[in-house]
């Protein structure tokens, strides 16, 4: 018999524990099927930079929901005629086998394993692409977790009809979070806050939330050109820039200036005041960076054609007053962000001077986006 009452209790945002993510016992699993999520992938404005055990932030963090970087995952999964000892899993990407990217998913089905008890019961296919070549330096993981932990609770939705919507979201964030930190950020749209912080009563470190507060209309569709510098391999993974947080100089005043960053951009979201948008994102921006060059050992991801981009961002600001600004992830790449009413004159201004410094001319426009959807795979 099948029982969800731990499903339909589920307590609201702040006082939800890991516990609440563990299904009811008994739940009668499909024997085989498909299904289909696209996710896609976010932009930092108020950085996570360092963690602690179980994925859980060493501070809060805010981001766009980007819609055009995403990732597309189709899962096939059958019965195994007995439970295995391991867990059972091809992965494609691109439609090509993928052998590297096989011990995230370990690590990833690790983690989840005691929310999603059936894991070991399966065999699953694993089939993922990317709306942006794989080439172009952008992290796929956030898009990639947040697909791949999508399609596995719908297994799990699919064996609980009283499964609600805010229930699904919250755990989808949960699971995505377990596979990649930013992740959680990439299932719903708009502003998404994560990480537990004294100004947001609703956040948690457990999964990302919709910003609870007014968001002024300068901020609806936001755009985010996306400048390629380097479409290489970065020298350094977040993880382990993460990692080297833990015994950094500076790292307990920077964990406070992400709070602080969060409180004071509460009044900034409301009012619509872009001039002082642009000031906390490129500090972060730049804090995240400064994090990388003061870690022991330090490391530079930043190239000359970055810091070209940035002067020239900044040059072009002073000179015309439009509150265009820049923004950087674990990486070489420069994320220009400014508000729809200047689109025009700011991709103007990008093809005339900054597409010269990106490898081969490349940059891909962005938008924010309305978050993860499903889709009927073609078995
Ligand atoms: C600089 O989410 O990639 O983009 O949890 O180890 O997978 P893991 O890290 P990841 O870190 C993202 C770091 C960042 C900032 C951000 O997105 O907040």
């Amino acid at each position: 018999m099948q029982t969800f009452g731990q499903v339909l209790s589920l307590p609201k945002f702040e006082f939800m524990t890991e516990k609440d993510f563990v299904p009811v016992q008994n739940l009668e699993y499909p024997n085989e099927g498909i299904v289909g999520w696209k996710a896609p992938s976010n932009i930092a404005l108020v950085k996570y930079w360092g963690k602690l055990p179980n994925q859980i932030p060493a501070n809060p963090s805010i981001s766009f929901t980007l819609d055009a970087c995403a990732t597309t995952t189709l899962l096939k999964f059958k019965r195994l005629e007995s439970r295995g000892n391991t867990f059972s899993f091809d992965f494609l990407f691109e439609g090509k086998s993928k052998a590297t990217f096989k011990p995230k998913i370990i690590t990833f089905f690790e983690r989840v394993s005691s929310y999603l008890p059936f894991l070991k019961e399966y065999h699953f296919e694993i089939d993922s692409s990317n709306s942006f070549p794989h080439s172009s330096g952008i992290a796929s993981s956030a898009s990639g977790m947040s697909a791949l932990a999508l399609c596995l609770l719908e297994i799990e939705r699919r064996s609980t009809p009283g499964m609600t919507p805010y229930h699904f979201r919250k755990k989808a964030s949960f699971l995505a979070r377990l596979g990649s930190g930013s992740a959680c950020r990439s299932i719903e749209g708009g502003l998404i806050q994560w990480g537990k912080t004294a100004s947001i009563n609703q956040s948690s470190d457990l999964f990302g939330i919709r910003y609870p507060f007014e968001v002024h209309s300068n901020f609806k569709n936001y755009h985010d050109t996306i400048l390629l510098v380097h479409k290489g391999q970065k020298t350094v993974s977040s993880t382990v820039g993460h990692g080297l947080m833990k015994d950094h100089p500076f790292a307990e005043n920077r964990f406070k200036q992400a709070h602080q960053n969060l409180e004071a951009l509460r009044p900034i979201f409301k009012n619509g005041d872009l001039e002082a948008f642009v000031k906390i994102v490129e500090s972060e921006a730049l804090t995240l960076h400064a994090m990388m060059m003061t870690s022991h050992p330090y490391f530079i991801l930043m190239l000359p054609n970055t810091l070209e981009i940035i002067n020239r961002i900044m040059a072009f600001r002073k000179e015309t007053t439009i509150p265009i600004c820049f923004t950087l992830d674990a990486g070489a790449n420069v994320h220009v962000l400014y508000p729809e009413s200047e689109k025009g004159k700011c991709i103007q201004f990008i093809q005339d001077e900054l597409v010269a410094y990106c490898e081969n001319g490349h940059y891909i426009c962005d938008r924010i986006g309305n978050g993860a959807k499903q889709f009927s795979p073609v078995p």
